[in-house]
C-alpha cells in the first residue's frame, strides 16, 4: 500500500470508528428524533446527522483540499479526491431496530476508487479496501466465492425508494428467484457488497442507488476478486445509481437475467 493510501485509510478507518460509536449510542433509544426525506422509507435520524458531522470533521481536518459528497449535508466532486460518506447505510433497519446497517465512507480519485472502509457498527465487523491492494475483513484477506453458476447462487438486492419502477423490479426478482437458489434484500447496499466480497453472496444488483451507497462496496468487492458492472454488464459507473456485482464466474449469467 502507497504511504498515500495509508493515510487515506488511516484517516478513513478513524472517522468510521467514531461514527460507529455515535451510531451504536443513538440505537435502540427510544426517544431517537426521525424524520421523513424523499420518500415514505427514506428517514434520517439524529444518529445520521451526527455521525455525519463526526466523519467530516475528520476528513475535512485530515484533508482540507479533498471534496466531501454526504448524504445528509450534500456536497459535489470537482477533480483530484472525493470522499463518498454514508453515516447510516440502512437507516430504515437503523431506525426499526434491524440489526443490519453500517457507516459507508468511499475515496476516489480523479473518478477511479482508491480506498473504502465499511463498518458494522454493533458486530464492529470493518470491511476496508485499497485499489491493488485486496480487501479485508477485520484485517485479514476475503475472497469471493467459487459459485460456477446461477443456479448455485445466493442473491441480493433491494428495495428502491422509488415504487413507480416496481414493476421493473419484480419482473427482475421473478426471474432471478427462479433461476438462483434463493433472494434476499436486507436493506443495506454497502453490507450487500461486502457479503458478495467475503463470498456469502455469489452475486448482488440494485438500482435508485447514490454514490455514498456504492463508493466503499464496489471497491471492496472488486478488490475481493469480483466483478462490478452496470446492470447489462457495461462499466461500472457510480453516479448511474445502478449496479451488477458477483463473484465474477456467475456474472454473465447474473446481468443475462436482469435483461436491462
Ligand atoms: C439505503 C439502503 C438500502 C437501499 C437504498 C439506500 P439509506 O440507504 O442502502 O439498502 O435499498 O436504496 O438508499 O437511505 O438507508 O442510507
Ligand atoms: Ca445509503
Ligand atoms: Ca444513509
Amino acid at each position: 500500500m502507497s504511504n498515500v493510501s495509508a493515510r487515506y485509510m488511516k484517516a478513513m478507518l478513524h472517522a468510521a470508528r467514531k461514527a460507529g460509536a455515535v451510531v451504536r449510542r443513538h440505537y435502540l433509544s427510544e426517544t431517537l428524533e426521525v424524520r421523513k426525506k424523499s420518500a415514505q422509507g427514506d428517514l434520517v435520524s439524529i444518529a445520521d446527522l451526527e455521525a455525519e458531522r463526526e466523519i467530516l470533521s475528520i476528513l475535512r481536518r485530515a484533508f482540507p483540499d479533498a471534496s466531501m459528497v454526504a448524504e445528509e449535508s450534500g456536497g459535489s466532486h470537482e477533480s483530484g479526491a472525493a470522499f463518498y460518506v454514508d453515516p447510516v447505510d440502512g437507516t430504515l433497519n437503523f431506525v426499526h431496530g434491524v440489526p443490519f446497517f453500517a457507516v459507508s465512507i468511499g475515496c476516489w480519485i480523479d473518478g477511479a476508487a482508491a480506498a473504502g472502509v465499511v463498518l458494522n457498527p454493533l458486530s464492529g465487523d470493518i470491511y476496508t479496501a485499497v485499489h491493488g491492494a485486496g480487501a479485508r475483513k477485520n484485517g485479514k484477506p476475503i475472497g469471493v466465492s467459487g459459485a460456477l453458476s446461477l443456479k448455485d447462487s445466493l442473491i441480493a438486492t433491494g428495495w428502491p425508494y422509488d415504487r413507480d419502477n416496481r414493476a421493473r423490479l419484480f419482473s427482475e426478482m421473478d426471474r432471478l428467484y427462479v433461476g438462483s437458489q434463493e433472494l434476499r434484500a436486507f436493506g443495506c447496499a454497502s453490507l450487500g457488497f461486502c457479503l458478495v466480497a467475503e463470498g456469502a453472496f455469489d452475486g448482488y444488483w440494485e438500482w435508485d442507488l447514490k454514490p455514498w451507497d456504492m463508493a466503499a462496496g464496489a471497491l471492496i468487492v472488486t478488490e475481493a476478486g469480483g466483478t462490478v458492472s452496470s446492470l447489462s454488464g457495461g462499466a461500472f459507473d457510480l453516479g448511474s445509481g445502478r449496479v451488477a456485482a458477483s463473484n465474477g464466474r456467475i456474472h454473465a449469467e447474473l446481468v443475462g437475467a436482469l435483461g436491462a
